[in-house]
């Protein structure tokens, strides 16, 4: 039994693993059997993708889902996370899915469950299930990360996709930039450098977009003009290499971080991502029961 909790504490063959593991069960449409195991998703933040490609990927694996809604949950009634963890753990659940809005919420968990716990996002901190399923798009479009220049656009510092993404491409051999806003840059993302986005478009093989987090902004900003300053625009876009690709993590905010017309463009793999999300999400299923 593993957790699953962020890219940080697993070696690069272990993600290596996770990616090969994930592309070879896409090709063969063939799956880990999980059918004797019980799982629950807890999502205390909104979620369509990772909630529902969970969902999918237990599915596929023939595990029991029990469900779970945290409105209708006793959390209403003041229950602690942990307690509730606990009480699911004690009717025989035997896997937890969780997106929390609490940095790190998981801490408190780890140490006191040997059932698998997996993070589906902690607050601003880390999203390791879409970081696995960036690799596999990234690996099934270029065959490695060595010396790939990608940047990372938008909203860095409130973005856990941006702090998991950054982390293992920059483990992996890639070359990261960011262009961001100055006021949504984050001081501890050093393993990159900034840049503007006019600057980075033209060397990138990877332009990778972010969400503008807006419920976590505590002062607002200019949406009106966001996409002609700091987004990707159709003139932007246009200055791309040939092979270059853009990637989203979504939901999008369009017309904001990227022109409407480029999300289903030829470049473009945002959907491509998402699929991948229910084979990274298997990959994981099996990582945490079967290693
Ligand atoms: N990319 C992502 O995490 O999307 P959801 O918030 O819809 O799960």
């Amino acid at each position: 039994m593993q957790h699953f909790i962020s890219l940080e504490n697993l070696n690069i063959e272990v993600i290596r693993e996770l990616i090969e593991d994930a592309i070879s069960f896409k090709k063969r449409n063939a799956y880990p059997n999980l059918s004797n195991h019980y799982i629950s998703n807890l999502f205390f933040e909104n979620s369509t993708r990772t909630k529902l490609s969970f969902e999918m990927a237990e599915k596929k694996t023939g595990m029991e889902i029990i469900y779970f809604d945290a409105e209708s949950s006793s959390i209403k009634k003041g229950e602690t996370l942990y307690d509730t963890v606990k009480t699911l753990n004690s009717i025989g659940v035997e896997c937890f899915v969780i997106r929390h809005w609490e940095d790190r919420f998981y801490e408190n968990l780890i140490s006191k469950f040997d059932v698998p716990i997996i993070n589906a996002g902690d607050g601003c901190g880390d999203h390791p299930t879409q970081s696995l399923l960036d690799l596999i798009t990234i690996q099934e479009e270029f065959g490695e990360f060595r010396d790939l220049n990608v940047v990372i656009v938008g909203d860095v510092v409130h973005s856990r996709v941006a702090h998991s993404d950054a982390k293992i491409l920059q483990r992996l051999g890639a070359n990261i930039s960011f262009a961001t806003p100055e006021f949504w840059r984050d001081s501890t993302m050093t393993m990159g450098r900034y840049t503007t986005i006019d600057e980075a478009i033209p060397k990138a093989d990877v332009v990778m977009l972010l969400r503008n987090q807006n419920e976590r902004h505590s002062q607002q900003y200019d949406e009106g003009n966001f996409l002609s300053l700091y987004g990707l625009t159709k003139e932007r876009a246009s200055n791309m290499k040939a092979h270059s690709i853009i990637m989203h993590p979504a939901p999008i905010n369009r017309g904001v971080e990227i022109d409407e017309d480029l999300i289903e463009s030829p470049k473009s793999r945002i959907f491509t991502q998402m699929t991948n999300g229910v084979f990274a999400r298997i990959s994981v299923l099996n990582y945490v029961f079967n290693s």
